[in-house]
């Protein structure tokens, strides 16, 4: 019934168990654990290249850490305007960079596009400007859609010319490789990805994320970083377990394979209902559509949980599933929409 967010799900129960065999005996402390050295080899076949990886315990860490590592204090950081580290982190890529400056972009559903970015690339060698210098893109993004490989390659290109690194917040990643059908390494490296916040929390992890680097070079001052931002965990061997588990038999792909299911049984089913309108296309594990304000309320007082998006005022809501959604609650939460709404004549929501 609670369709908040991915973050109200509780842990995944082959996570739980990975942490609770994680538990027996001692181990050596600050990621020299036997997990946390396995982690490396795991990562870097599942991108088919060697890859450095390190664990940190909220997305908000592995954005900034990550995008700190990539720019000097006088750089631009590039991303969308509503993306998560530009709007909901509180300022910590800014302060982990020293004080670099964010540039905020426009672009449809959620995404900004090559010509964008070409646009707003400027001042490079110019003493008065900050220095161009890093590119963040959400993947899956915050409006629920996803980049495809070619529309990352080609955003990769413009940074190939200006000298920007590109990163790449997979908070849902897994929803977007699920949603895709492609390999991580074409979502990533080889569209010319440098770093990635590869997320596991919202996809049945109990905190644990993973920075991954393809170019090595470049990470090299990232673990002296998190350090002193305070994510190199003592016990390190939990993250890790969670991480090894999530990737263990492709649970991190299988759970964003069922909230991505969810999502769309949902965008379908209201397309029976009057007066829903998508507001961007569903591709992932989210949903936002514009419904009539006695149907909001009816919702509300059948019991279901859901934000309205982007504030209280608005008659646009977000509904975001997860790998522990009911299809029984999708579907109770369609008949109810159905009853306060009545059917649709146009027959589908766009
Ligand atoms: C796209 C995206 N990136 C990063 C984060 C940050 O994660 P955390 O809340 O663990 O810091 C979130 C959290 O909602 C998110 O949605």
């Amino acid at each position: 019934m609670n369709f908040c967010s991915d973050n109200v799900t509780g842990v995944a129960p082959e996570i739980l168990a990975a942490l609770a065999a994680a538990n027996a005996g001692a181990a050596a402390s600050y990621g020299a654990d036997v997990i946390t050295e396995r982690l490396t080899r795991r990562f870097s076949d599942l991108f088919e290249r060697e890859v450095t990886v390190f664990p940190v315990a909220t997305g908000t860490a592995a954005n900034a850490l990550a995008l700190a590592t990539l720019t000097p204090s006088y750089g631009v950081i590039y991303g969308h305007r509503d993306a998560h580290f530009q709007v909901d982190e509180c300022g910590a890529p800014e302060f982990y960079a020293g004080g670099a400056k964010l540039a905020m972009l426009d672009g449809e559903h959620g995404k900004i596009s090559a010509a964008t970015l070409e646009r707003a690339v400027f001042g490079k060698g110019v003493v008065h400007h900050a220095q161009p210098a890093s590119v963040s893109l959400t993947q899956a993004t915050e409006a629920g859609t996803v980049y495809k490989a070619d529309e990352i390659a080609d955003i990769a290109e413009v940074c190939r010319r200006h000298g920007l690194a590109l990163h790449v917040d997979g908070s849902r990643f897994a929803n977007a490789v699920a949603a895709l059908n492609r390999s991580p390494a074409d979502l990533t490296w080889r569209a010319g990805v440098g770093a990635l916040s590869f997320g596991a929390t919202k996809n049945g992890a109990m905190a644990a994320e993973a920075v991954v680097f393809f170019d090595p070079a470049k990470a090299a001052d990232f673990a002296y970083r998190r350090k002193r931002g305070g994510h190199l965990f003592s016990k390190m061997r939990f993250l890790s377990a969670q991480l090894e588990a999530y990737l263990e038999d492709e649970l991190w792909l299988k759970n964003a394979r069922h909230a991505n299911r969810a999502a769309g049984r949902l965008a379908d089913g209201l397309a029976a209902v009057a007066g829903a309108k998508l507001r961007h296309p569903v591709e992932a594990n989210e949903i936002f559509v514009e419904l009539p304000e006695a149907v909001i309320r009816g919702l509300l007082s059948d019991g279901f949980e859901f934000h309205r998006w982007p504030d209280e005022a608005s008659t646009c809501i977000r509904l975001v599933t997860a790998f522990d959604t009911d299809a029984r609650s999708v579907e109770a939460f369609l008949a109810s929409a159905r009853r306060h709404g009545g059917a649709s004549r146009a027959g589908r929501a766009r």
